[in-house]
């Protein structure tokens, strides 16, 4: 440390005496743990620009010029003498990953212990880097110490759904490197196609990577890709998979492959039905979005064999600690009704198909235990009693994360708001993605290590990922649109110490956006998007509104549900109301222009705040927003149920006058969201005896639109202490359907009691 400071006050003296310039702005993203900048910068003519690289592998010279190529067009030369001077030393005092970066009248000095250290010295000398008319190579004075947060820093790539090359993989991976992200989450397969060859198993590939079509209708809708007619697919040989691999690893990059299991299984079980339940019927590979019923059968012995050595296959081109299994959204029916399962189950003392998956992940973690590796799984693995040694990715919401952390299991950040990036961050209408926005500011700002995790618990959550599931990204370019910007908020969440002011973040942003044409990446649009935060007091029977936008811009706003212009009102702090709003909310582009309005309307009717009880659970990634989802007064996010009814019975309290209720539901067929098919009112006043006040039979809705279904009854005043909602949920997906006799989702916003 004190070796560091003497060198920051030479090179204030050095540039005291050389430039007058200003400290400059940096603009480095992630943003380092320890920046000292002094005043001037050290000047290199094209014959300065000579590297010398000690102790290190020349290739790591091939790596860096590469990097200041593409984005300041300078090449480097490489000497013994070189100004420039890059240090491997294994005992070097600097934590993993990390690197010390001194820049003065003396030179380039960059310094680590690892590779990882090296890379990031790299990209940080990359972004520092300024070439002035006169090719004049400009970089600033500073003494930079920098390592990272978390050791697992993320993204995941889904190239089943869609199929992409191994240049466009190896460009993923130059993307992460230069965002200083270091696990790449491979999702190989799943029902729309197996991307590994296993030598063994030849019609893996041979059969399980190819559908006979591109499928993902809605794509071509929106003109996202076009012809559909030829067998889609591909995969990956194992030399491409060594040569993605090694790529990988020169940028400090371990691969970490997905072998999903049990569930998301159709490419494989169509390849090799006999892994498949019995008489549990006929499979494809499916070319649209949603979940098969694919499931490897859970009772069979082959099953496993099967597995261990698909497994055995994978580690021999993955040197990876960790091995992700999937275990999500497993389709368990078909277990409960087959022979060899439910044998199984008996033999094993599981009580239900929870149990049943949890047997299967153990015995999986056996195995790859017992092969010096670890196991790590989507937080459904937690259901039925989680495998000793497990990790968690925990992405419906934080809530698995937490609970694996508390138990003392490893855990890695990915809920799905707002780290799944294959969401649009704007909204455009033609943006690729799946509905539903999550903004650069929103990945940014997002609390990673929740407060529910004791203090002697947060050292579990190792990290941060974004996911990239690609349905409705046929094209690498749509892969770019959705990964820029917000790779750069999520990078620095999983490197840079403490969250910055976000003003500052986003002027940094603006900077890397004006790069981005040198890499010939088209980003997606900063998005005019105003968040409306609504917090309920319950007690006061009052609400805090709060705006947030990403852009520095104005917001403009009305409260009664009209138009904003910009004569509205003009958004300054945080307010409360008291009374019912029909909030509207806008920033205008240059132009005059309004991309979107947000809306939010706020009822302080009878229920608001009232406790209720669900008779089946939500899914807690459709957690309406949390305990009081459906009574909490704001209408727009819903509680998701699969397959069941929404049952739900509102405790008023006390005995209070009722004359009307509404109920609003989701109907997105191709999301496999449905109305009720009925809707049913009854009130109570002493819990046991109800009457039914209204009926509502819309039956299943045959239409592919998207909208709310409101079901508003007014009737004679009447006396109740208790309100049931009951709605029916058509259950799966009707004949009509592309996915016919998938499991159905009700979503329901809140139930309003007047
Ligand atoms: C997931 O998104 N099904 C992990
Ligand atoms: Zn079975």
């Amino acid at each position: 440390m004190r070796h560091f400071l003497l060198i920051v006050i030479a090179g204030v003296l050095l540039a005291a005496c050389t430039t007058k310039q200003k400290v400059e702005e940096l603009n480095l993203i992630p943003y380092p743990v320890e920046l000292e900048q002094a005043e001037g910068a050290l000047l290199l003519s094209s014959a300065d620009l000579n590297v010398s690289l000690q102790n290190i592998d020349p290739a790591f010279g091939q790596y860096l010029n590469g990097l200041v190529k593409q984005e300041s067009g300078i090449e480097f030369k490489f000497s013994e003498t070189g100004k420039i001077r890059f240090e491997l030393n294994q005992d070097l005092d600097v934590k993993n990953e990390g690197y010390l970066l001194s820049i003065s009248n003396q030179g380039v000095t960059a310094k680590a212990k690892d590779q990882g250290g090296l890379v990031y010295a790299a990209q940080t000398l990359r972004q520092l880097i300024s070439v002035d008319e006169n090719n004049v190579v400009k970089i600033p004075f500073l003494e930079i110490t920098d390592y990272p947060r978390f050791k697992w820093r993320g993204m995941h790539f889904d190239v089943s759904r869609h199929f992409f090359t191994v240049n466009e993989i190896k460009r993923f991976l130059d993307y992460m490197a230069m965002n200083k992200l270091n696990t790449f989450h491979w999702h190989l397969m799943d029902d729309q196609g197996w991307r590994l060859e296993i030598k063994k198993y030849p019609k893996l590939t041979e059969i399980g990577a190819w559908r006979e079509k591109v499928g993902f209708e809605a794509n071509q809708k929106k003109g996202l890709n076009t012809a559909n007619t030829e067998p889609y697919g591909g995969f990956y040989t194992q030399d491409q998979v060594k040569d993605i691999v090694a790529y990988a690893a020169q940028r400090n990059i371990t691969v970490v492959p997905e072998i999903e299991l049990p569930g998301h299984s159709a490419a494989a079980l169509v390849a090799y039905p006999e892994y498949y339940c019995d008489n549990a019927g006929d499979l494809e590979i499916w070319d649209q979005a949603g979940v098969s019923a694919g499931v490897y059968c859970a009772g069979k012995e082959s099953t496993f064999q099967f597995l261990e050595d698909v497994l055995a296959e994978t580690l021999e081109l993955f040197p990876a600690e960790f091995i992700h299994i999937g275990g999500d959204e497993t389709p368990k029916d078909t277990w409960l009704a087959c022979p060899d399962c439910r044998k199984r189950m008996e033999a094993e003392g599981a009580h239900d198909e929870h149990e049943l998956q949890s047997y299967f992940v153990k015995r999986i973690e056996k195995y790859l235990n017992a092969n010096g590796r670890r196991l790590i799984g989507w937080d459904e693995i937690l259901d039925g009693g989680l495998a000793p040694n497990a990790a968690v990715m925990s992405w419906r919401g934080v809530a698995g994360g937490i609970k694996a952390a508390q138990a003392g299991h490893d855990v890695v950040m990915t809920p799905m708001f707002p780290y799944y990036f294959n969401h649009t961050q704007n909204h455009r209408e033609e943006s690729p993605g799946h509905p539903g926005i999550r903004t650069l500011r929103d990945v940014y700002t997002f609390p990673v290590i929740p407060a529910d995790i004791s203090e002697g618990n947060r050292a579990h959550i190792i990290g941060v990922q974004g996911n990239m599931w690609s349905e409705y990204m046929p094209k690498f370019k749509h892969i770019e649109y959705n990964l820029f910007p917000r790779v750069y908020a999520i990078a620095e969440v999983g490197w840079s110490p403490a969250q910055r002011p976000w003003e500052e973040f986003y002027g940094r942003v603006q900077s890397k956006l004006k790069t981005l044409e040198k890499y010939n990446i088209i980003p997606g649009d900063i998005s005019y998007h105003v968040g409306i935060n609504v917090e309920p007091n319950y007690a006061d029977k009052s609400a805090k509104i709060e705006f947030i936008a990403e852009r520095p811009d104005p917001i403009f706003f009305e409260t009664d549900g009209s138009t904003p212009t910009k004569a509205s009102q003009i958004y300054s702090e945080s307010f409360v109301i008291n009374k019912n709003v029909h909030i509207k909310a806008c920033q205008f582009k240059e132009n005059g222009e309004v991309n979107m309005i947000s809306e939010k309307e706020i009822k302080f009717h009878k229920a608001f705040g009232k406790p209720y009880e669900l008779k089946h659970a939500y899914a807690p990634q459709y957690d309406g927003g949390g305990k009081y989802g459906l009574t909490n007064g704001f209408l727009g996010v819903m509680v998701g149920v699969e397959e069941k009814p929404v049952d739900v019975n509102i405790d008023l309290g006390e005995v209070t006058e009722v004359s009307k209720i509404t109920t609003r539901f989701k109907n997105q067929p191709m999301g496999w969201v449905f109305g009720p098919k009925e809707v049913r009112y009854l009130v109570s006043l002493d819990g046991e005896n109800y009457t039914e006040v209204a009926v509502f039979s819309p039956g299943v809705i045959e239409s592919d639109v998207n909208e709310v279904l409101e079901y508003p009854k007014e009737f004679e005043p009447v006396q109740a202490k208790y309100v049931k909602i009951v709605a029916e949920s058509v259950g799966v997906c009707p004949d009509w359907h592309p996915a016919a006799g998938g499991k159905a989702w009700l979503f329901s916003d809140e139930i309003i009691v007047e």
